[in-house]
């Protein structure tokens, strides 16, 4: 069995917001937020949409283009921060299902934060590989809109609404988009650096002194990340003999632009190695990378037989990278 990515479909909200939009009610400009993250634009849910709202737009493009019964799914993964409902009860992956009108199979959420894709990923290739799974439907669905503190310019000019979603199936020796054994990361130590302090079973939600925005330690985050993508990308090319020369783009988790020109100094990668459209979408979270692959298939930047690597990194704090063979 070589589990491959049948289809990639992405579907992000109309409402386009600039940075210049947000310096009407913030103290910002486009001048700050452009030179220290590389944002201009964000797409934002309506205030009836959910996350399940923009994951199942995405689901049901993909299963079109996968040209793939919705019969045929064994299991529904969701992988989503933002779950429609706290704590993902029930889990929003049901409800995506249910609208998909999907029968008989398995569904359930998977919350990794930002490294939800490579996590959900990496559990999709496995239940193929096992032979568990003929078909599984990954959708990826945030709305950080819903979670951010709209008054604090430290952390909500970041983010943006987005879903993605994939078709992980059983396929042929020689398949192409061939997903690759994938390296996972945790340092639970970066807990309390990128959290919503209340309202889960740590804290109840004061309804006096809302702490159940997403709170975030920008600085720790951002060294977090720079050693993360680094090492991670040197586990998944060890892991399968591999050198960044096989590799034809790096996908980042797209939080910050000046993150990955760090990585890329760093490391000394050329800056065009990274396929980059933040500027577009600012942070979507675990939507971010498989939005990504969606735009670079549409822009046909990939050719037969590439190797994609895709690195992502989150509250937790956690990480994880994957090779894809084109
Ligand atoms: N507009 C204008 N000024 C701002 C804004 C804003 N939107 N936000 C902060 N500032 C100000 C601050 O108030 C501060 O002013 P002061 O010097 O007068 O106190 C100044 O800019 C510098 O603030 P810093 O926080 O030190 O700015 P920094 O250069 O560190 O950049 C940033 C902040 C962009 C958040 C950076 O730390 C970062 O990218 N961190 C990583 C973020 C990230 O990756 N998050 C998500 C990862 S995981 C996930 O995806 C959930």
């Amino acid at each position: 069995m070589t589990p491959y990515i049948r289809a990639i479909s992405k579907h992000v909200p109309s409402r386009r917001v600039s940075n210049n939009d947000l310096s009407k009610t913030l103290d910002t400009s486009d001048e700050w937020i452009y030179s220290h993250t590389g944002i201009r634009y964000r797409h934002i849910a309506g205030e009836e949409e959910a996350a399940s709202d923009l994951g199942i737009q995405a689901g049901k493009q993909v299963l079109e283009k996968a040209d793939i019964q919705a019969s045929d799914i064994d299991l529904v993964i969701v992988s989503s921060s933002t779950p429609d409902y706290i704590g993902g009860l029930p889990p929003t992956a049901c409800i995506v299902q249910n609208a998909l009108d999907i029968p008989y199979s398995g569904a359930m959420d998977i919350q990794v934060a930002c490294g939800g894709f490579v996590y959900a990923l990496e559990t999709g290739r496995c239940f193929v590989q096992s032979g568990a799974a003929k078909h599984v439907l990954l959708v990826c669905t945030e709305v950080y809109s819903k979670i951010l503190d709209w008054k604090d310019r430290s952390t909500c000019v970041l983010f943006g609404d987005a879903a993605a979603a994939c078709v992980i199936s059983a396929g042929e020796a020689g398949q192409t988009a061939r997903l690759f054994k994938a390296a996972l990361h945790s340092d639970g130590v970066g807990a309390p650096f990128l959290l919503r302090p209340q309202g889960g079973t740590r804290k109840d939600l004061d309804v006096h002194n809302n702490k159940s925005y997403l709170f975030m330690n920008g600085r720790r985050v951002y060294q977090f990340a720079i050693q993360a993508i680094i090492t991670m990308m040197d586990m998944v090319l060890d892991m399968h003999s591999l050198s960044l020369d096989d590799i034809s783009y790096i996908v980042p988790h797209q939080a910050n632009q000046r993150i990955i020109e760090a990585v890329a100094k760093r490391e000394n990668i050329r800056m065009n190695k990274f396929f980059m459209n933040i500027d577009e979408y600012a942070n979507t979270a675990s939507a971010s990378v498989p939005v990504a692959l969606a735009d670079m298939q549409e822009k046909e930047l990939i050719c037969p037989g590439d190797l994609i690597l895709v690195v992502s990194f989150g509250a937790g704090f956690v990480a994880g990278a994957s090779i894809i063979q084109f």
